[in-house]
């Protein structure tokens, strides 16, 4: 016999891939490169399907049927290069590497620019939900050459989540690197939401003076609402979970300093690059680097803060439900963000991307599934050349409903010295798109001052210098 796929590369995600392909009836090639490994995943769960051990890289090549498919869960970087380095001349063409690793999506491109050379059809495949998610059913983005998911499509359908609605969540994104693009601002976007709602917790605590239990019921009340989400749905569990060496909550004996491992931080790189002001994933990932900055906040614990005058009882419960309205608003503007970065991209790369279908397919799965999803899906199926998710009429008559309270809970954190950089940041983004004007009439003045690097006028085409130095007339630039 033969197999249909394959999963070389048996860590976590791997093997839970590979036993997901093998629940769902197809015959799956497992390959690491240390054999015992391999040889350990089919010892445990081979009774959960059909799964054959290869050895050596040769064999594994050779077990697959025609054309080949061959999935790599291998670390990103250097090690997905050699993995291809060693699998690549085993391959004829029209077989297929799926790279399932958070790779960086220059690098796909790169690939798959080398592969097609080959005839190989190279497809760089986002990949969320953890190791829960590969088991039972993750959020997958496969870009890659179109005709690549004629046979793996249907195969990915099989194995990824479900939305509510019973759709499949994995879409051919688009073309080389356009999948894990999307898998990046994926990634973006959940350092955002895990911001937002790390602020809401801190105002809850130190504003409302809600205790870590209490913020989890809170949360859970959220969960039924309009944020209903995955990462709603965890804070309430972490928060409410207790430390058994000293009954703490286990909130308090976590040090408080977050990490990452770069598609956060590539997102809002790639987002300077293309000019997309993704600010609120920005402080997302500038909140993560201060937290590990530990000397620095040694040395700066002294400085001045404000008299602070937490709420009453009687007053925190109608905080709560403020807070509730500003991270709500300023969950709505970091989608608004991250959908830019990709709509960006989509221009920038030539990349037929499917907005809606990118909503679509983060309804369920992933790390960022909310309910909200749909809602976002709904806006782009309505209107696909949106300019923004700001310009749907319900998310802008939800921030219209929202604002006053969104202002107050920034007042109350400003007034207490609780930092809100997340929320401030998308009140200020979404404050800027409504100006009338922008400062930035000044910056060009300022710039045409010291560099005569010109401004255009409001009133006539064209580019104009004043003779700053001179008699202060204005000449064309
Ligand atoms: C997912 C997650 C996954 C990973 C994050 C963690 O979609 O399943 O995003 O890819 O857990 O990349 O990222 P940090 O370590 O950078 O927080």
């Amino acid at each position: 016999t033969s197999a249909q796929i394959g999963v070389t590369g048996l860590a976590v995600m791997g093997s839970n891939l590979a036993r997901n392909f093998a629940r769902n009836g197809y015959t799956v090639a497992v390959h690491n490169r240390t054999a015992a490994r391999t040889h350990a995943l089919v010892e445990e769960h081979g009774h959960e399907g059909d799964f054959i051990a290869a050895e050596t890289a040769k064999d594994f090549v050779q077990a697959l049927e025609r054309p080949r498919r061959l999935v790599v869960m291998v670390k990103a970087g250097g090690p997905t290069d050699a993995v291809i380095e060693e699998f690549a001349p085993l391959l004829e063409p029209g077989d297929m590497i799926i790279d399932g690793g958070n790779a960086h999506f220059a690098d796909t491109r790169r690939r798959e620019a080398a592969l097609r050379e080959q005839g190989i059809l190279f497809v760089g495949a986002g990949i969320s939900g953890g190791e829960e998610g590969a088991l039972n059913g993750p959020s997958i983005m496969p870009g890659g050459p179109a005709e690549s998911y004629d046979s793996l499509g249907p195969m990915l359908e099989k194995i990824s989540a479900k939305a509510a609605d019973g759709a499949p969540c994995v879409t051919h994104v688009g073309p080389d690197g356009a999948g894990h693009f999307v898998k990046m601002v994926h990634n973006g976007i959940e350092y955002a939401d895990m911001q937002l709602i790390g602020e809401a917790y801190q105002l809850l605590r130190d504003v409302a003076g809600y205790s870590p239990a209490q913020i989890a019921e809170i949360f859970r009340t959220w969960n039924t609402g309009r944020l209903d989400s995955y990462l709603i749905e965890i804070t309430a569990e972490v928060l409410a979970h207790v430390d058994a060496a000293t009954g703490k909550p286990f909130v308090d004996v976590v040090v408080d300093q977050a990490e990452q491992k770069g598609t956060g931080r590539w997102t809002v790189q790639i987002a300077l690059d293309l000019g997309v002001p993704v600010s609120g994933i920005a402080e997302a990932v500038f909140a993560r680097s201060l937290s590990g900055h530990a000397a620095l906040r040694d040395a700066s614990r002294s400085l001045a803060g404000p008299k602070a005058t937490p709420l009453s009882a009687a007053e925190a419960g109608a905080f709560a439900d403020r807070v509730e309205q500003a991270l709500y608003a300023s969950k709505i503007v970091s989608y608004t963000q991250g959908f830019h970065e990709i709509d960006a991209a989509r221009a920038e790369y030539d990349w037929d991307i499917d907005l809606g279908k990118v909503a679509s397919i983060w309804r369920g799965g992933c790390i960022i599934r909310a309910a909200f999803l749909d809602r976002i899906r709904a806006a782009y199926d309505a209107r696909p050349d949106l300019p923004s998710l700001l310009s749907d009429e319900t998310f802008a008559q939800e921030i219209a409903a929202a604002q006053e309270d969104w202002r107050e809970v920034l007042v109350a954190a400003t007034r207490q010295g609780v930092p809100t950089p997340g929320f401030a940041a998308a009140l200020a983004y979404y404050d800027a798109l409504r100006a009338e004007r922008l400062p930035a009439a000044l910056t060009q003045g300022q710039r045409d001052f010291f560099g005569a690097h010109t401004y255009r006028r409001v009133d006539r085409e064209g580019s104009f210098h004043t003779l700053w130095g001179g008699d202060r007339s204005e000449v064309e630039g």
